[in-house]
């Protein structure tokens, strides 16, 4: 039996029970019975379904109840890259990318949205809706497309990359671009979502992180679940981290691995009001004006805090910050090594020079960063920043010696 409990009070509920919160406010998490099955067996299990979704992949540890009526594109397999160019910049030498910019609308968010939708057709939701940086509107257009149910986003006017925008009216999500910061957008959209009965998908949602889970799970599968010392990973409203917390306790639990990997969350240094509180050994809750070119990450107040303080406590995990210049720094090594993804999932390569720097990260540890976001997102990041740039010329042939001469 799957249910539903409260993280900061335990109190249970169905796991279909439709609401979005505990009655103390607390966040919901998702907790199922473990498998009959040892983990030798699960491991085995797992890997005899190697063309299935990443994420169904897993449905033991994800929703055992699904069925096969799954809203699946299909998503994960993502891959696990070497680049030496990106490993020799962070100072490490066992480095590996795990890039979520390969799901299908090019964002890790894929992985939640495909339980969500699944979850919310279940349910006999009529429409759904997200706050959004761009990332999360874009899934739940595409999986809302899916299931056939219209989606609806609130996007931060000025602050959502073009890549993103252009999903966001492409999949056909009724846009409303907010005067005001993602921290605004979600207040509103906790309100909508009272008000006008439309289904929430932002990563408050236990079941989003069910399915964000699997990057974990499918990153340690794709190391023949040898554990990494670290898994490096940007942090904005703090899904992903929690995710990875409970993703991580579960994969323990369940026998799969034997060991915890530590987790390291990165933040901007304009947007970083986790940071602020692990300094302060999480005394309490910091919320910030946010400021960053990341604009994926330009979030003020995250929503899964608790649950992300918990993720850093158990993996005995650290919270760092990076300036935009390092990130953008990052970020043109791993395009330039031809892999590319968005601003703020360079954090997690910055991050881990810093971290290495710093001595927290010994330079010979294995290291996992995610790459959260594929380079299209966000072309204009490249086109403002990068060297590189476009030279026109005449169709001539000189005009290409003249060009090829310049050093
Ligand atoms: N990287 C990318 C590319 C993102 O889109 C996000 C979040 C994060 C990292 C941070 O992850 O919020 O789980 O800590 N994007 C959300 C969105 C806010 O609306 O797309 P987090």
């Amino acid at each position: 039996m799957s249910r539903q409990v409260c993280a900061a009070c335990g109190r249970e509920y169905a796991e279909t029970d439709p609401r979005l919160q505990c009655e103390c406010g607390g966040l919901l998490e998702l907790r199922h019975d473990r498998s009959s099955l040892s983990g030798a067996k699960l491991r085995a299990l797992f890997g005899s379904r190697a063309f299935v979704s990443g994420v169904w992949r897993y449905r033991e540890m994800v929703l055992p109840t699904a069925g096969d009526d799954v809203v699946t594109y299909p998503e994960g397999n993502t891959p696990l890259l070497r680049r030496p160019t990106v490993t020799a910049w962070a100072g490490a030498t066992d480095l590996w990318l795990k890039h979520e910019g390969h799901n299908p609308t090019g964002s890790f968010k894929d992985r939640g949205m495909t339980v969500g939708l699944t979850h919310a057709r279940r349910i006999g939701a009529t429409a759904v809706a997200c706050a959004s940086t761009g990332n999360t509107g874009a899934a739940l257009g595409a999986y809302a497309a899916l299931a056939g149910l219209p989606a609806l986003a609130f996007v931060p006017k000025g602050h959502v990359a073009l890549g993103k925008l252009t999903q966001l009216v492409a999949y056909g999500v009724r846009t409303l671009l907010v005067r005001g910061n993602f921290d605004a957008c979600l207040e509103l959209a906790y309100a909508s979502a009272d008000g006008l009965g439309v289904y929430l998908l932002n990563s408050i949602n236990p079941f989003r992180l069910e399915g964000q889970k699997t990057i974990v799970f499918e990153l340690l599968q794709q190391l023949d679940w040898e554990p990494p010392d670290w898994i490096v990973v940007p942090a904005g409203n703090l899904g992903n981290t929690a995710a990875f917390g409970k993703a991580l306790a579960e994969a323990r639990d369940w026998g799969l691995i034997s060991r915890l990997p530590r987790i390291a969350a990165i933040q901007a240094e304009g947007a970083a009001p986790f940071a602020l509180s692990y300094r302060e050994g999480f005394a309490r809750r910091h919320q910030v004006e946010p400021q960053t070119v990341a604009s994926a990450i330009r979030i003020g107040n995250p929503a899964s805090y608790e649950r992300a303080v918990r993720a850093i406590r158990e993996t005995d995990g650290v919270v760092t910050t990076v300036s935009d210049a390092d990130i953008l720094e990052a970020k043109a090594v791993i395009d330039a090594a031809g892999a590319g993804c968005e601003p703020a999932s360079a954090a997690s390569v910055a991050g881990t020079r810093r971290l290495i720097r710093e001595g927290i990260i010994g330079a010979g540890a294995r290291v996992v960063a995610v790459l959260t976001g594929h380079l299209l997102k966000d072309p204009e990041s490249v086109t403002q920043y990068s060297p590189n740039r476009p030279i026109e010329i005449e169709p001539r042939l000189a005009d290409v010696e003249r060009v090829l001469a310049k050093k």
